[in-house]
């Protein structure tokens, strides 16, 4: 290629490559909020946080590598047929960029590693369990009345369970009250599921034979819509339900109602409707 074409080639990457990197550090930083769910519990605040912070350190990670590169392949394109200067190592720049590096690491690390441990946090015994049951096709979940929140009665008897049926019609209601510790306890009848919650911002495999659980503290009102995240057979697409955080006087009114549903139904004989 005669030296006049590359040099205008150069130039065009050069001039091409600015907007781009602009347009990439822009893309990158508002990708990060457009989009995504909002966290309505405490834990989803600060991984929703720490995927903000990841996100502006690969950001300036992105742009300096970059425009380092592009830097270097303008200003020190070939001009002439002359040699250029001819170095061998620079123990400086060997440190500065093994060490840049390590020290991102470690800050990743740490942080990651504080954001999982308040994620992965055992719920004390009293907060309120759900046992949620997963099956070919929906869910259903188990309040049992001496696990029912921190002002639970011990000794009390009696449990019910929200089930649902496959169909939209039929999704299941599950009610969490807000602010409180709530310990979900996932179990499978079959196959593997998995219990996801968008605005929890979290999912966990539902593993036959295995007894995985997680908590949650919600600081939002509403109802919340959740899904069956691997697929598990020809409905797998109907194991939908829903997650409403109420506050606690609701909640306790609609456990009260369901117990009572429960105790009505058990002395109806079978052959009332
Ligand atoms: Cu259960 Cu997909």
């Amino acid at each position: 290629m005669c030296t006049a074409a590359r040099r205008w080639s150069l130039r065009a990457i050069f001039i091409l490559s600015v907007p781009v990197l602009f347009a990439f550090a822009g893309f990158e930083l508002a990708a990060a909020q457009v989009g995504q769910p909002e966290p309505i519990t405490e834990e989803a605040d600060k991984m929703h946080d720490l995927y903000l912070f990841v996100t502006v350190i690969a950001g300036i990670v992105a742009v300096a590598v970059e425009a380092a590169l592009i830097f270097a392949i303008v200003r020190y394109r070939k001009k002439n047929d002359e040699l250029p200067a001819q170095t061998h190592g620079n123990n400086a720049i060997e440190i500065l960029w093994t060490a840049i590096p390590i020290v991102i690491v470690v800050i990743l690390f740490v942080a990651s590693f504080m954001v999982l441990v308040d994620v992965e946090d055992e719920a004390p015994p009293e907060a309120l369990t759900i046992d949620m049951q997963g099956f070919q096709f929906q869910w259903a979940g188990t309040y049992t009345l001496k696990d029912i929140g921190p002002n639970a009665d011990r000794a009390a008897e009696g449990a019910f369970t929200v089930r649902g049926l496959a169909g939209e019609e039929n999704e299941p209601e599950f009610l969490i009250p807000i602010g409180e510790q709530v310990e979900f306890k996932l179990h499978s009848e079959d196959v593997i599921h998995s219990f996801y919650v968008r605005n929890f911002l979290y999912k966990l495999d539902v593993v036959p034979g295995r007894n995985n659980s997680f908590q949650v503290t919600a600081h939002t009102l509403g109802t919340f819509e959740g899904q069956c995240a691997e697929l598990c057979g020809t409905n797998h697409a109907l194991m939908r339900f829903t997650i409403k955080v109420v506050t606690r006087q609701e909640f306790d009114q609609w456990v009260a109602k369901n117990i009572a549903d429960g105790q009505a139904a058990a002395r109806q004989p079978d052959t009332a409707r």
